[in-house]
């Protein structure tokens, strides 16, 4: 960390914020192979949250990668960076009061960890979009898993780079054995459940 750097509080904090918006604000943080539904998923619920009158935003690996981390590849060392600046931003959305939900594959555990450690407890809420790698190769939605295997893409997540399955995921959504609407309704009944919105 640089030198000399002294932190500048605001003259509103994040509890003003969440009052000001009626609701509280968190992390939904959507982690799973590629073609598993993250980000089909999570603009589905952004979509409910929305017309509930909750503030959101989602931020998608594929978008990101576009802009704020265009610099970054596909090493373990890149996708950890990736995850840690996500993370931070994630940080700052909560901050502003508005439920961040996120779709990167973020295949690691420790990664993961390192966004939950960011936080507070009860900000960040782990959901595993689960969907067998035999299912995401047969969607295989942009030709990759197809690019992967004559191997024209190196270090590709389920056919020679990892993925580790969340250990303590909040929630799993079994998005090979339902429907996205299906899915979506766990994710706001969870939410009702645990307080997070009424
Ligand atoms: S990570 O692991 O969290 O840093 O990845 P993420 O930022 O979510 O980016 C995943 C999307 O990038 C495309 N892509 C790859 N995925 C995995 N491995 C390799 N090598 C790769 N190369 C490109 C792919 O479209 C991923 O999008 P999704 O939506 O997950 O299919």
């Amino acid at each position: 960390m640089s030198e000399n750097i002294v932190w500048h509080n605001a003259k509103v904090s994040k509890e003003d914020r969440r009052k000001l918006n009626g609701h509280k604000s968190a992390i939904l943080w959507f982690t799973g192979l590629s073609g598993a539904g993250k980000s089909t998923v999570s603009v589905e619920v952004e979509k409910k949250l929305h017309q509930m009158g909750i503030r959101t935003y989602v931020l998608d690996g594929d978008n990101i990668r576009h802009g704020l981390n265009k610099n970054l590849g596909f090493t373990p060392e890149d996708r950890k960076e990736n995850i840690r600046r996500i993370g931070e931003v994630s940080k700052l959305f909560v901050d502003a009061g508005v439920f961040t939900l996120t779709a990167f594959i973020s295949p690691y555990q420790e990664d993961r960890d390192m966004v939950r450690e960011m936080v507070e407890q009860n900000e960040f809420i782990e959901i595993y979009v689960q969907c067998d790698i035999e299912e995401c190769e047969k969607r295989d939605p942009k030709g990759l898993y197809a690019k992967a295997r004559k191997g024209e893409i190196k270090n590709f997540t389920g056919i020679d780079a990892p993925y580790e399955a969340p250990d303590h995921p909040e929630l799993i959504i079994e998005n090979d054995r339902q429907s996205i609407e299906a899915s979506a309704d766990q994710v706001i009944d969870y939410l009702k459940e645990k307080g997070y919105i009424d």
